[in-house]
């Protein structure tokens, strides 16, 4: 569904990105695992066409989307929900979410405010409260809502754990396996190897921007030096 090939990304003359190749199937959960500073955000942003790569192709659904403008990225059907979460601070719940409507999708039940809010609960009690009125684990799950709105095919959360408290982690880690069963695949970005470990199938390390593991979440619990060496336990 997601294929990243070769991409070099670069901050000005900063080169950021390595040859980071990495994909992503129909259904999959797949976590990018590394510490901070790695590239993880950075590998997210040149999929959004954000940051588009200097070099190197990423193709969703067989299609080139390298040269796209990132709104029409979206339209594609790639919904992204960014580390600072980005939602409307001075908008109710509700008006957050209708602000992420995009179009249904064919073959795909398309999302409405109800269904989102039987995904979390702890928004409908919080529908008219403005988006500033909301706790940290509150604007994440917002964020997340408002992107399922424009009914994607491939969620990109980065780093969706962050900040958030535990009960709220756990609450998450049950919505992602609940996406997961509707048929959405997604690509998480993580530090926290114990939340990757819940919720993905397979995973990649980035280190200094280049990829030094790709496999199962059972092959990297199998090998505790790659563990030790790319990611912060
Ligand atoms: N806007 C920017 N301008 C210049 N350098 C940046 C910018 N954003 C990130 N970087 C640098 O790029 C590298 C990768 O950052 P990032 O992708 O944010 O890593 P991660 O998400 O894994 O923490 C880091 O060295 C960071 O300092
Ligand atoms: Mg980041």
């Amino acid at each position: 569904m997601l294929e990243v090939n070769g991409i070099n990304a670069y901050y000005g003359r900063a080169h950021i990105l390595h040859d980071v190749s990495l994909g992503v199937g129909g259904g999959e959960v797949v976590a990018l695992l590394g510490r901070n500073g790695s590239g993880k955000t950075t590998t997210l942003k040149t999929i959004m066409q954000i940051v588009p790569p200097e070099t190197g192709s990423v193709h969703f659904d067989g299609e080139a989307i390298t040269s796209l403008a990132t709104y029409k990225v979206c339209r594609k059907g790639i919904g992204y929900v960014p580390e600072d979460r980005r939602i409307f601070s001075n908008l109710s719940v509700a008006k957050n979410l209708e602000a992420g409507r995009l179009p249904a999708r064919a073959g795909l039940a398309e999302w409405t405010e109800d269904k989102l809010f039987k995904l979390f609960p702890n928004l409908r009690e919080r529908r008219g409260n403005l988006g500033h009125q909301l706790s940290g684990g509150e604007q994440q799950m917002l964020s997340i809502a408002r992107t399922l709105m424009g009914n994607p095919k491939l969620l990109l959360l980065d780093e969706p754990s962050e900040g958030i408290a535990p009960v709220i982690v756990e609450q998450m880690v049950r919505t992602i396996a609940e996406l997961k069963t509707q048929g959405l695949s997604i690509l998480l970005s993580e530090q926290n190897l114990h939340f990757a470990r819940l919720v993905a199938d397979r995973a990649y390390i980035l280190e200094t921007g280049s990829i030094k593991f790709a496999g199962t979440l059972q092959e990297l619990e199998s090998r505790p030096e790659v563990r030790d060496a790319f990611l912060a336990v």
